[in-house]
């Protein structure tokens, strides 16, 4: 058993029980490939165990490098990009104070996580340079391939700074780089250099890294507990290998309702949250199902809102719009904190009739009667519930989230674990800035842009 639950009332009136109970043959069939190691991409599926196969020295290492983070940095910089920065932030973002920088005193502060290298906007760097100015920082550069540009280029610019700030020597002990084992530019300069480094599993894909040192290191760097994370997705991993049925297991019936609202022209699956926490876990989920399923002409688009916030904007479409749309919607059960509405004996804005109630009531009522007025306006809609927004909580909704995308790719057809399309830009933009072994690309693509308006 885990604490995560899927509650498919809201489709009712979209699809029929055995529609969804259909596709058990096929699920049986992509289960069986993500656990045997058999279908598309089997060679990027380290992630699979990787929660029971985190050894303890890891850990242990990881949490001695992020007290000694801890002591010396006011600011920890992490630098990476996609799947080298997403599932970290998802966590950080969802479990600490949105004001704990201006709250917590001087002595048990924890170091702001601020990121890098996941743009190339010169103004976000060079004001992060700002702050780094004058705050004593560290900071992790991640990158598998260890040749992506954008953290390589934040990077250089950090090291060049920190260098400046500390000294090389003293720089050293604050960098610490996460790489491939053996490959990339990344590895090299950190060996040359000295660098302490974790490995990145060659098995284990970007999107899918969060429970290596990608994620585990920033996240205990930011205070929280990487164990019970860890132990969440654990639980969640044994839950979903050893159910095969879709009845007994939610990310095969995740993947079975998504693949079946697909197949009726819900092109567009929409993960909603009530929590502001939870921005980032849906910005980890847009890049897992979208780079994971979007390919070869086929896969869900997948977007992101939050509610109520966004009942103010996105409703309206969502309301009314194109009718491709389909909701995920993550009920968190209980607040962290108390809060309740409190009476005004003048009641000019008319608000006595919630007087006493908790907000978290009023959000809850807010879900349940947005998920019906979506059913109405034609937009099928389920919810994924879980308890509270912790570390325990938080693994078992990544792990889920993870293997169900693993199913649903397999269920679509395509190879959920490879994205050749994010090279084409690339190899434009490395064109036009004339990177050497790309001379006939660069030629081209000017005779190209010569005969445009650019
Ligand atoms: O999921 C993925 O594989 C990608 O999003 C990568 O994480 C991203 O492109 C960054 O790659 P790298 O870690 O090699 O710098």
């Amino acid at each position: 058993m885990t604490n995560l639950s899927l509650n498919r009332e809201a489709l009712a009136q979209f699809i029929a029980d055995e529609e969804i109970f259909a596709f058990q043959d096929e699920i049986d069939q992509c289960h069986s490939k993500l656990i045997n190691k058999t279908g598309k991409g089997n060679d990027f599926l380290g992630w699979v165990d990787l929660p029971d196969q985190i050894d303890e020295d890891l850990l242990t290492s990881i949490e001695n490098d992020a007290r000694a983070i801890r002591s010396k940095a006011e600011v920890f910089v992490v630098i990476g990009i996609g799947g080298s920065y997403l599932g970290a932030r998802a966590v950080i973002e969802a479990l600490q104070h949105p004001f704990n920088a201006l709250l917590e005193d001087e002595k048990s502060k924890s170091p702001l996580i601020v990121y890098a290298g996941n743009s190339i906007s010169q103004t976000y760097h060079a004001q992060l340079l700002d702050l780094l100015d004058k705050k004593e920082y560290a900071l992790a550069v991640i990158s598998k391939s260890g040749t992506t540009t954008e953290p390589a280029v934040a990077f250089r610019i950090l090291k060049n700074h920190i260098e400046k700030k500390y000294g090389r020597e003293e720089a050293k002990s604050r960098i610490i780089a996460i790489t491939d084992k053996s490959r990339g530019a990344l590895k090299k300069l950190s060996d040359d250099e000295g660098y302490k480094t974790y490995v990145i599993p060659d098995d284990v894909g970007g999107r899918f890294s969060v429970l290596t040192p990608v994620g585990l290191l920033p996240i205990a760097v930011a205070g929280f507990d990487i164990r019970k994370l860890v132990d969440g997705a654990a639980a969640m991993r044994r839950y979903c290998l050893e159910n095969t049925l879709i009845s007994e297991n939610y990310a095969a019936m995740y993947a079975a309702i998504r693949n079946s609202l697909y197949r009726q022209g819900k092109q567009v699956e929409i993960l909603v949250n009530y929590e502001p926490a939870l921005q980032y876990v849906t910005e980890w989920w847009k890049q897992l199902y979208g780079e994971s399923e979007g390919k070869e002409g086929e896969g869900i688009f997948p977007a992101g809102v939050g509610f109520t916030t966004d009942l103010h904007s996105m409703g309206q479409y969502i309301q009314e719009g194109q009718r491709m749309l389909f909701e995920t919607v993550i009920n968190v059960g209980s607040p962290l904190r108390g809060l309740n509405i409190p009476p005004d004996p003048a009641d000019l804005d008319g608000m006595n009739f919630i007087a006493g109630k908790s907000l978290h009531e009023v959000n809850q009522m807010a879900a349940l009667g947005t998920s019906l007025a979506h059913i109405d306006g034609d937009v099928p809609n389920i919810s994924i519930n879980i308890p509270r927004i912790d570390e325990t909580a938080l693994g078992e909704l990544l792990y889920f989230f993870e293997f169900a995308c693993g199913l649903s790719g397999y269920l679509l057809g395509v190879n959920p674990f490879d994205q050749p399309g994010v090279e084409a830009y690339k190899k434009n933009m490395f064109a036009l800035l004339n990177k050497p072994g790309y001379e006939k690309e660069s030629e081209a693509i000017r005779h190209r842009l010569g005969q445009s308006q650019y």
